[in-house]
């Protein structure tokens, strides 16, 4: 049989990314330019900002992926794109260099649901076996979800309010760290100790729901108390206390999915899955399933994960004409009881 290319393309945030895979599993290149440099003195990412900047290198990135593959552009067999969730702007520009390079070659056009491809980008650790659960953790997403075939998403639980992703670069403000402040936290957390004892909401409860804004919130106030009284607290002490209750919530509500789901593996994905102490907790706590990561380049966002989501859209045909929009609150339906 002839071999298959993909291209995919990425833009539904702040990383403009095209990336190539060959035959379902090889990824041949994974180009991602990031614009947080652009967004750090905003604290946050600035729709308008985002979308013109993936217009200025969107070009580029497909050039750079086709290179970096070794491939020319008619070699190209089918192209796919995030069309949501995510920033409107930003998704256009995806979509119209997408489209516009499947009609120039008479291509298929594969949809991908951004957490989609979140979640498969661990198909590159292992061909992974279902029916899965993943805890998908990222900026604007917290959410479990039941996997019963590759294509097949159905949510069994998520945050009510903020995602846990949104908190790390919510807190880290308050404390001075530059966006994202995920990592820094992590880092952190590492050197400091829980003494603050920050609320765990829900956590008893019997659901698989999250709630993320009291601890936010309770992390603010000592925070601005303590500045108040003109104590200063240490970021490292606030990290770990931070991170050891995001980290029993996210634990405790993961196991009770198994429980409820049992099945023999668990992928934990997101731009927040590239956190240390989640993935100790993780190996720690969690026995009796394989944890499937996938590696650090492929958490946060990038093209690879999308052309590994595509793969099942595309075997089952599931394409799009030209009339295809970006749909910024696009969400996986919810598991029926
Ligand atoms: O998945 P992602 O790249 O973008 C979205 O789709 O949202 O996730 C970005 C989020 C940011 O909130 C960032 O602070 C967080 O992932 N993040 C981390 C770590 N690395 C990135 N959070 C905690 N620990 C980390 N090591
Ligand atoms: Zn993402």
């Amino acid at each position: 049989m002839k071999d298959r290319y993909i291209l995919a393309f990425e833009t539904s945030c702040d990383e403009t990314s095209v990336a190539v895979m060959k035959n379902e599993t090889e990824l041949l290149s994974n180009v991602i330019a990031s614009q947080i440099e652009s967004h750090k003195r905003f604290g946050g990412v600035v729709p308008e900002v985002a979308s013109r900047h993936h217009v200025e290198v969107i070009t580029a990135c497909i050039e750079e992926a086709l290179v970096q593959a070794g491939i020319d552009e008619s070699d190209v067999t089918a192209v796919a794109v995030t069309y949501g969730p995510g920033l409107v702007g930003a998704l256009l520009v995806g979509l119209a260099a997408a489209k516009s390079f499947a009609w120039a070659h008479s291509i298929p056009l594969i949809p991908v649901n951004h957490m989609a491809g979140h979640l498969m980008a661990a198909q590159s650790v292992k061909n992974l076996e279902f029916p899965l659960l993943a805890l998908l953790v990222s900026g604007g997403h917290t959410e479990l979800v039941y996997v019963s075939e590759a294509g097949d998403y159905k949510i069994v639980g998520e945050t009510r309010d903020d995602a846990v992703g949104e908190a790390y670069d919510k807190v880290g403000r308050v404390m001075g760290l530059s966006y994202p402040a995920g990592r820094e936290i992590d880092e952190l957390a590492h050197q400091g100790e829980d003494i603050y004892n920050f609320p765990r909401a829900m956590i008893k409860e019997d659901n698989l729901e999250f709630s993320f804004s009291g601890l936010k919130s309770a992390f603010i106030n000592l925070y601005h108390n303590a500045e108040q009284r003109g104590e200063m607290l240490d970021n490292k002490h606030l990290s770990a206390s931070f991170q050891a209750a995001v980290l029993d919530i996210l634990l405790a509500k993961t196991k009770k999915a198994l429980e409820k789901y049992p099945v023999k593996t668990l992928v934990v994905a997101g731009g927040v899955a590239a956190n240390q102490g989640l993935r100790e907790r993780l190996a720690r706590d969690i026995q009796d399933v394989e944890i499937v990561i996938p590696p650090l380049r492929l958490c946060g966002d990038n093209a690879g994960m999308i052309a590994y989501a595509s793969v099942s859209e595309w075997n089952k045909e599931n394409f799009a004409d030209l009339s295809l929009n970006a749909k910024p609150s696009l969400a996986f339906d919810s598991m029926e009881l």
